[in-house]
């Protein structure tokens, strides 16, 4: 007798139809925080992990499978063979060198390009209608990198970007200000590294922009100090670097927001890694840094035409001019 019977008079149920599933390539610090972010926050019905070292890869895959007891349903499956990888609807690529302390992100970039020249093509070829997440470093370059060797339109494929710098951002500027740092919008942008950009103009607070908000709360504050809080922000990575030797939990839940943005179709606003040639008179090549993007099921919905004051813009095209000089190196 099989252990559950249908209903008297009632037809068994058909397989689910609705199936939700991710792919997360590389299960190191990274892969695995954003892994067990979205197994918490119940983002997905099929997990499928992707790694070079089939050790780790099971052990992941076992210590996670292990908590179901306490966690939503998730079929979760590792291989070193992309076919698990089939019909995902998000793939997202962590594997790849990370930063050694006081490495800049753009240093690694041969390396882990390299890398993606074996990770991309498979995931293309067995989801082709998939979303790819690049979070790998140097993120902006690699998304590009994703974007040419997928051969997906380029609002499929999208970078994390500087969503987690504007969550550094938004941390200490509600720190400064004492309110919660979901009060705070705030967007950095362009290079998801050292020449990022901070939207001073954008920033409100309770939907009160900031430079009056500081103004009426008599809160003292220079343009210097508003500059240092950036400067705290492009340092961040590099002090945790530092002192635990990679940054893990505030990625995970950085790339965790985004996809539950896009598998939602919550069309949210999010400051991710796009082709943003054409905007703020970006020109000189295709080149992938972050603007505030609209996400949803299709990926990037469309590009926020947000306001930039003249130094912003030429910050922005400095940075894209940075990433681009890089780029133009690889041949690809
Ligand atoms: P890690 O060394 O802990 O993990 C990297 C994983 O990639 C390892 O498990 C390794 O086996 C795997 N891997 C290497 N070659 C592979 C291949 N060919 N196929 C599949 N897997 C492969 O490094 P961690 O700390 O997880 O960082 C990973 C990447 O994420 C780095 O490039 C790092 O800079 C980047 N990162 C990006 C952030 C962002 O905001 N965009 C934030 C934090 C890290
Ligand atoms: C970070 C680096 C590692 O911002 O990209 O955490």
């Amino acid at each position: 007798q099989a252990f559950f019977s249908p209903i008297t008079g009632v037809a068994p149920p058909s397989p689910t139809t609705r199936h939700t599933k991710i792919t997360v390539v590389g299960v190191g610090n990274v892969g695995m925080a954003i892994a067990q972010t979205i197994l918490t926050q119940d983002l997905a019905d099929e997990l499928a992990l992707v790694d070079a070292k089939e050790d780790k890869l099971r052990g992941e895959m076992l210590d996670l499978q292990h908590a179901a007891a306490f966690l939503p349903r998730t079929k979760i499956r590792a291989s070193l063979d992309y076919s698990v990888t089939a019909n995902s609807d998000l793939c997202i690529v962590t594997a790849g060198a990370r930063q050694n302390p006081g490495e800049s992100r753009l240093n690694l970039l041969q390396r882990n390009v390299s890398l993606f020249r074996h990770i991309v093509p498979p995931l293309a070829k067995y989801s082709p209608g998939s979303i790819i997440l690049v979070v790998s470093n140097p993120v902006d370059v690699l998304t590009y990198v994703a974007w040419r060797l997928s051969g997906f339109p380029p609002n499929r494929v999208i970078g994390s970007g500087t969503n987690l710098d504007s969550s550094r951002f938004r941390f200490l500027i509600a720190d400064h200000l004492d309110v919660n740092a979901q009060e705070v919008q705030a967007y950095i942008v362009g290079e998801h590294g050292d020449s990022s950009v901070a939207l001073w103009s954008s920033i409100s607070v309770g939907g009160v922009p900031i430079l009056s908000f500081l103004q009426r709360q008599q809160i003292s504050y220079e343009k210097h100090t508003l500059d240092n809080i950036h400067k705290e922000v492009v340092q961040s990575a590099y002090e945790v670097i530092s002192l635990k030797g990679y940054t893990s939990w505030a990625i995970g839940y950085s790339v965790a927001n985004l996809a539950r943005t896009i598998l939602r179709d919550q069309r949210r606003i999010h400051p991710v890694s796009v082709l943003a040639k054409g905007f703020h008179g970006i020109d000189g090549g295709d080149v992938f840094i972050s603007l505030p993007a609209q996400l949803g099921r299709s990926g990037v919905l469309g590009v926020t035409n947000v306001h930039l004051t003249e130094e912003e813009a030429q910050q922005l095209r400095n940075s894209a001019k940075t990433i681009l000089e890089l780029q133009s190196q690889l041949g690809i």
